[in-house]
């Protein structure tokens, strides 16, 4: 499987060039890169502070004639001081603006969490603002809106859980068609990829690689290495691939999209290969057995003493 189709047809090419982390300065040459070698899919966000960078990246690709603006996948996401109804077309708008584009692929809510307007990362608890105040079937309803005003051809979440996404699916009029989540070897989320896949709901994969540069404030001690890996070095070094292409390629034989980020020429190409890849039942297995329970990515940065969010309920 190359691609997820919508319920309308659309195709999303299921492996993306991740953007997260990557720096201004490089970003530009990164997705450039990407496009002219064939990705066709890339993932943004404006908290990563680098969309006027992949706009005028993609801008240059459209000019010169590598790419039409239609045969490329550009996801973006929904900040969290931008929760409320009437913020959504708005938000949605400036990160238009910062993607010299008229319209984005897929939307996302980036966080279960809402902040109050301008702040971009919590330091206390006055900054947020708690579900009660702001229910995410609210800002659902700005989604909508997002799609009615075709700014965003299809929407969803990112970092819900099962609890979360079942109160958009109760009320919503479009359901959430997409929810991108951690999940790797090591967090594998299969009972989330069950209830998903039961509600016809892909899911796509960040850290696939274990984002090991993430500023050190993220990570936690003795982090264990993904790329490390004694059974993924195993099995890469039996097909001659590298490490990162086995985690890829795992991620496409269980139908889930990825979005590895790299800004270094060498590994965005080597990142593509790994559709080429092809992984036996035993080794899916294998690497099924890795399992560990382990987010990289704990959100802990959310939880703040007298705070109105506690990990439970983010990731319920
Ligand atoms: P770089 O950008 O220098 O290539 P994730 O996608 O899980 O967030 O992981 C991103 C991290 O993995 C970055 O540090 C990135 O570095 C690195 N990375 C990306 N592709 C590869 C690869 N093929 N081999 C090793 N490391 C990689």
């Amino acid at each position: 499987m190359t691609h997820i189709t919508f319920a309308n047809g659309d195709k999303m090419p299921m492996l993306g060039l991740g953007t997260w982390k990557s720096e201004k300065g490089k970003v530009f040459e990164a997705v450039k890169t990407a496009i002219k070698i064939g990705y066709r899919h890339v993932d943004c966000a404006p908290i990563y502070g680098n969309e006027q960078e992949i706009g005028e990246a993609i801008k240059a690709c459209i000019e010169e004639g590598v790419v039409r603006r239609e045969d490329l996948w550009i996801t973006s996401k929904l900040w969290n001081d931008s929760h409320r109804k009437e913020d959504v077309v708005p938000a949605v708008k400036n990160t238009l603006k910062d993607l010299s584009l008229d319209y984005v692929d897929l939307f996302l809510i980036h966080w279960p969490v809402a902040l109050k307007k301008g702040v971009y990362l919590a330091t206390s608890a006055a900054d947020f603002l708690s579900l009660a105040e702001i229910p995410l079937e609210d800002t659902w309803r700005g989604m909508e809106e997002v799609v009615h005003n075709g700014l965003a051809k299809h929407i969803g979440v990112s970092n819900f859980g099962k609890a979360n996404l079942s109160k958009l699916m109760g009320t919503s009029t479009i359901k959430p068609e997409m929810n991108q989540v951690e999940t790797h070897p090591y967090f594998q989320q299969n009972d989330l990829l069950d209830f998903c896949g039961e509600n016809g709901i892909p899911l796509t994969a960040y850290s696939p690689l274990g984002s090991s540069d993430r500023p050190s404030a993220l990570k936690a001690d003795n982090e264990p290495n993904l790329l490390e890996d004694k059974v993924i070095r195993s099995i890469a070094e039996s097909k001659n691939a590298a490490p990162a292409q086995i985690l890829i390629s795992w991620s496409l034989h269980r139908g889930v999209s990825v979005i590895p980020k790299s800004t270094n020429d060498q590994r965005i190409r080597e990142n593509f290969e790994a559709r080429n890849i092809q992984l036996n039942s035993e080794e899916m297995e294998m690497i099924s057995n890795l399992e560990k329970g382990r987010r990289y990515l704990s959100g802990e940065f959310w939880v703040f003493e007298n705070g109105p969010y506690q990990l439970k309920d983010i990731w319920a």
